[in-house]
């Protein structure tokens, strides 16, 4: 197999990545509208934000001790608030929080407020994929769902599942995917949520890498008009693994689909329905007390190199800081109703659907299908059918409604708004100016929320608060407990207004603790381009306010959706096609996605650019990692720009699939340094 081409050491390249930064100005500024203020909110104005950001960086350890004592229940209290060290000259990295305490988090999202006597209190409002899906539309108590879980975590440990093994949950986005996380979470069990949109190869990958022996699945679910056969596609990567020496020994299965049970193939000793077992098990199930750095689930996320990593997140520190950003973020208030509209595939999904809400006693909605279906309505339906107040998407979901038109936003009573949430990637003005404008009728705060699935939780945030000047298009300003800083090329700390590398100086409580079986790796990525800060792998300016502007990924990565895809990974898939020679993948604007997936490919000597390669390319990029990595476009090239010591220059061709055959020679910069400097005006001859 040929090798993906290596890429040059990433460079601040904010200036070329033009799609990300035209059309944003420091000077285009809403003030917060005091119709979209709760009477009593969290935070009461500029100056109580920043009253409380100033005491959270200059004494840290009192602001968490605060926090955390109050507000949660603790086993065993803490001997230290915190043991950090981001320097790799001192020593291993690490991030220890509440160090010596011991908690469970489920028992703090669940079990705190049935004991209180507010199991009646409704936890989950389900929306299933269908409108007129009466039977399915249902609540969840707080003392239903606490229920659930105890037989969930009870089926769990029949399966042989101990404090510490890992389980892989591949399910859509249903009540029963938060609840299967919690009964992991109840018995110490690591959970592992793989996306339903990703290929059996990346399953069976993610179960490998986490030795999980137990998955946990579903028939299938209808998403809008299209079935998911989900365990079709688990039956698959069980399969993979068990080619590469590893047996799943359980799967649990939830019922889904209409069609009857009988449809869906279960293999006997392996295979067991999730209604039937649950039905069955005991409804009684201790709480294993966790210590504060046990860990509690992996996420898998792209890297710029390799396979996809599984980032570590452990119990006290991200129970806290996940708890704290959604009260103060979202200023979520007793009684209001929340909505998240990601999966919990992702790190948002985690963070502000199954831990942050229910660590606030906070009621939301679970919705199962798109934004799309039956129409560009449906998020608005949701929000006057359930009088939302705080909506959470993506930036794609708005422009992508938006080019439906307004009509289908007016046509529901959206006054229950009072926050329009966003998270993804850096959120365009046009985009900006229609969610507060059209969606929330220029009364809501618009609440950009910059994080990353190695910080647990919100990083930097336009707070919705009273004097708030919110820029479209900036993250704004920091959350309580992070301290940006902007470093240049050399390392230098950039005072004042400019443009950096966005590094974190101290540690907050959920940051990153190491990457599964390969800390060495995490300390690689995170830790060594500049000693003694946390790389976040974005660029970002800050401008004369203290306002930090996004300008999007250093690195090999994209966004594509709100979604991390690695270059590497669309690259790997390419080159295993026995025609292809070498693969080199960039981003390029995108309306929708914000950024779309552009393939260069070489083919090997002999070879024919067709039509049905194009095809073939296309579906194995689906089979390797999924629908979300399907390339935009494929460009067949004679050769890939390589300087001397063979490292690609991307930075070229990022230009060219930008600008396609319109880029010019002078736009491109130094190219001397290239191997064969003739290679780019065929490259550009060949759009
Ligand atoms: C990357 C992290 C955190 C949940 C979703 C993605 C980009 C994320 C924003 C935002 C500008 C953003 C960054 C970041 N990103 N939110 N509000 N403004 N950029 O999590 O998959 O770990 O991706 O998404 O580039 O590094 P993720």
């Amino acid at each position: 197999m040929v090798e993906r081409g290596a890429s040059e050491p990433f460079k601040l390249k904010s200036a070329e990545a033009d799609h990300l930064v035209e059309h944003r100005h420091d000077d285009d500024i809403v003030t917060m509208p005091l119709e979209g203020l709760h009477p009593a909110p969290h935070l009461r104005d500029m100056e109580h934000y920043q009253q409380m950001y100033k005491r959270s960086i200059a004494e840290p350890e009192q602001f968490w001790d605060d926090i955390a004592r109050t507000g949660f229940y603790w086993k065993q209290k803490w001997d230290a608030v915190r043991s950090v060290n981001f320097s790799r000259k001192q020593g291993r990295i690490e991030s220890s929080w509440f160090i010596g305490s011991k908690t469970n988090i489920c028992f703090n999202a669940l079990d705190r407020w049935v004991e209180t006597g507010i199991e009646d209190h409704v936890a989950f409002l389900f929306e299933p994929n269908d409108l007129s899906d009466d039977k399915s539309r249902r609540e969840w108590t707080y003392g239903q769902t606490l229920a659930e879980v105890k037989r969930v975590a009870n089926v769990l440990k029949a399966m042989g599942v101990k404090k510490g093994d890992c389980v892989t949950l591949y399910m859509p986005m249903v009540v029963e995917l938060p609840v299967c996380m919690l009964a992991c979470a109840r018995i110490g069990a690591v959970h592992s949520v793989v996306f339903g949109g990703f290929s059996a190869e990346a399953l069976a990958g993610r179960i490998l890498d986490a030795e999980s022996k137990v998955v946990i699945t579903c028939d299938g679910v209808m998403r809008g008009k299209k079935p998911i056969l989900l365990k079709q596609i688990a039956d698959k990567a069980c399969e993979i693994a068990q080619k590469r020496g590893f047996a799943v020994a359980s799967q649990l299965v939830l019922h889904r689909l209409e069609e009857d049970k009988s449809t869906c193939e279960m293999r006997g000793g392996r295979d067991v329905w999730y209604d039937e077992a649950v039905a069955r098990a005991d409804t009684e199930c201790e709480v294993e007390w966790m210590d504060a750095e046990d860990p509690l689930f992996i996420l898998y996320t792209s890297g710029s190199t390799g396979s996809p990593k599984g980032v570590l997140h452990t119990t006290a520190g991200y129970m806290v800081y996940t708890a704290t950003t959604f009260k103060y973020s979202f200023d979520y208030q007793p009684r209001d109703v929340f909505f998240c509209t990601a999966d919990c595939g992702w790190i948002t999904g985690h963070s502000y659907v199954t831990y942050g809400p229910l660590l606030n006693a906070a009621t939301q909605v679970v919705f199962e299908g798109v934004p799309t279906y039956p129409d560009a309505g449906r998020l608005w339906d949701i929000v006057q059918r359930y009088r939302v107040n705080q909506i959470y998407t993506a930036p794609t979901a708005i422009r992508a409604l938006k080019a439906y038109g307004d009509s289908y936003v007016q046509a529901y009573d959206r006054s229950s708004l009072r926050v329009l949430g966003t998270v993804g990637e850096p959120i365009n003005p046009e985009a900006w100016r229609w969610y507060f404008e059209v969606v929330g009728s220029s009364k809501c705060a618009v609440v950009d929320t910059w994080w990353q699935t190695e910080t647990g939780g919100h990083m930097i945030v336009s707070f919705g608060v009273k004097g708030m000047k919110f820029k479209p298009g900036s993250a704004s300003l920091p959350s309580f407990g992070v301290d940006p800083v902007l470093l240049d090329e050399q390392g230098q700390e950039i005072e004042g207004p400019g443009d950096g590398f966005l590094m974190i100086r101290q540690g907050w409580p959920s940051t990153i603790r190491t990457v599964r079986g390969d800390h060495e790796r995490m300390e690689q990525v995170y830790f060594d381009r500049f000693d003694g800060y946390y790389l976040t792998g974005d660029g970002c300016r800050r401008d004369a306010d203290g306002y930090y502007w996004l300008t999007g990924r250093i690195d090999d990565i994209l966004n594509v959706s709100g979604h991390r895809i690695g270059t590497a990974e669309v690259e790997s898939a390419l080159v295993l096609h026995e025609l292809v020679n070498e693969a080199a993948v960039v981003g390029f604007g995108h309306d929708i996605k914000g950024e779309g997936i552009y393939a260069f490919v070489t083919l090997n000597q002999g070879a024919k650019a067709s039509e049905s390669l194009q095809k073939e390319l296309i579906a194995l990029c689906r089979s390797e990692i999924g629908p979300i990595a399907t390339p935009d476009r494929i460009q067949w090239v004679p050769g890939l720009p390589k300087t001397r010591s063979g490292k690609i220059m991307r930075r070229i061709l990022r230009k060219i699939a930008e600008q396609g055959g319109s880029v010019k020679m002078e736009d491109l910069g130094d190219i001397t340094t290239l191997a064969d400097p003739s290679v780019v005006a065929q490259l550009i001859a060949s759009v």
